[in-house]
């Protein structure tokens, strides 16, 4: 209702842009997307070739170091992120103040902003070798915390990492290990979150890691800035449609519907009904990310007893949606998150771990876009304008 070209003249040299639909807030050499291609690289490299050859360890290095390591180098990376699995008694103590039911994301971002209060001496964003302290930190303690808050949802004790173990295979051992029994690695198992994981790395400007910028942009440090950014993708219309589609695959199995029914009510926009899964803000192309997940969602599910029906009810919607006119003129394909929940669910997480699961993956884009927003030269406070549509001036009244 407001007539915004005369708002923009009151207010002088800005832009009106909600959503920052047509606005780069900044360049970057990390990730690149061409939406209309169906495109994703980091730091060149092409995801599908990251995915078959590389390890999420690897990747987390080519991020925030801007190349592959060498193998001293990957030695050395993954040797430092072992020492530092460790949490402070303290910390661990933390996990009891929250009730049992908890969401694990509100619990994961909570320990996360504490660890400035335990590890002071790795705050200063302008010391290179704290933020390189930091960083091993984060990349280190993050995957444990997320491990402690399941384990807390399920009543279960929380286990000390080994470091006989690399990251993935660790969070592994601590989100479904059980005291004094011996854990056994399911190779298949680590695989697949290892490319879950590696598919989630990075995403260039979206909702979370513009937050990981804006909040470091005032020299916050590295925890604050990444604890902001899990409460960003904590939003189901950011990182929680994992969790949405498998609701809707469950909703569909169970009420004994046709899946072409659903496409039907979708079509129809009964209720707000969406099909979850499906479009993107930039992807205007199939998702180069879903095109991986969904080649290995049966070979996976396969190996781990999933549930098939819930696959066939996929591949029924996706197969329906690319052939139907209202799918190909909106040009919506599927996202990342249509196959990943069956993964997640397979492999034994809950629902309530699946946003986690991306917070994991996720984290390594964090740190290498709040690092790149440090170092450069053109960084300033991120501060937004306004169209002001309130009262202009108004006289406090005599009484
Ligand atoms: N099912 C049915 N129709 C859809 C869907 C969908 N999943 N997504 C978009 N549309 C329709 C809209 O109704 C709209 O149609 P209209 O012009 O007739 O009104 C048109 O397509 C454009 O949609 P917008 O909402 O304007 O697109 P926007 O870019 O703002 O939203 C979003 C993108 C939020 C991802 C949207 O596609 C959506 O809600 N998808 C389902 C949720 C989801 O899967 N989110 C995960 C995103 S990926 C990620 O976070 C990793």
């Amino acid at each position: 209702g407001y007539d915004v070209s005369k708002l923009l003249k009151q207010t002088g040299a800005v832009t009106f842009d909600p959503g920052f639909m047509n606005t780069a807030a900044t360049t970057s050499a990390i990730t690149y997307i061409d939406g209309d291609a169906g495109i994703l690289r980091y730091r060149g490299y092409p995801i599908d070739q990251l995915a078959e050859h590389s390890s999420f360890l690897e990747v987390s290095y080519l991020l925030i170091y801007g190349n592959l390591p060498t193998p001293s180098e990957l030695e050395a990376f993954d040797q430092k992120i072992r020492r530092h699995t460790l949490l402070h008694e303290e910390l661990k103590g933390f996990f009891n103040g929250f009730p049992r039911d908890a969401h694990p994301m509100p619990v994961l971002s909570s320990a996360v902003s504490a660890l400035s209060t335990f590890y002071q001496d790795s705050l200063d964003p302008f010391d290179d070798e704290q933020v390189e302290l930091s960083t091993i930190r984060l990349m280190a303690k993050l995957p444990v915390i997320a491990a402690y808050a399941h384990k807390k949802s399920i009543g279960q004790a929380l286990l000390y990492p080994d470091n006989s173990m690399n990251l993935v295979e660790n969070f592994m051992r601590l989100s479904f290990g059980l005291p004094a029994e011996p854990y056994e690695l399911d190779p298949v198992m680590v695989k697949a979150l290892d490319l879950l994981l590696i598919l989630h790395a990075d995403h260039e400007q979206n909702c979370s890691t513009s937050t990981v910028r804006l909040v470091g942009s005032s020299n916050a440090n590295m925890f604050a800035s990444v604890s902001a950014g899990i409460n960003a993708l904590f939003g189901p219309l950011h990182g929680g449609a994992n969790e949405a589609v498998l609701n809707m695959l469950r909703q569909i199995q169970s009420s004994g519907m046709q899946p072409e029914d659903f496409m039907e009510k979708v079509k129809n926009k009964e209720a707000g009904v969406r099909l979850m899964g499906f479009g993107h803000r930039v992807y205007k192309n199939y998702d180069p990310r879903a095109r991986i997940v969904k080649a290995t969602a049966h070979e996976i599910l396969s190996k781990l007893g999933g549930n098939d029906e819930l696959l066939d009810i996929a591949m029924r919607l996706e197969e329906k949606a690319l052939a139907d006119d209202y799918f190909i003129e909106r040009k919506l394909y599927p996202n990342v998150d249509f196959y990943t929940g069956l993964i997640y669910k397979a492999m034994g997480f809950p629902e309530k771990m699946f946003t986690v699961l991306f917070a994991i993956g996720r984290l390594p884009g964090w740190i290498a876009q709040w690092r790149e927003m440090i170092k450069d030269p053109h960084t300033k406070i991120g501060r937004p304008r306004q169209l002001y549509t309130g009262e202009l001036e108004r006289q406090y009244p005599a009484r």
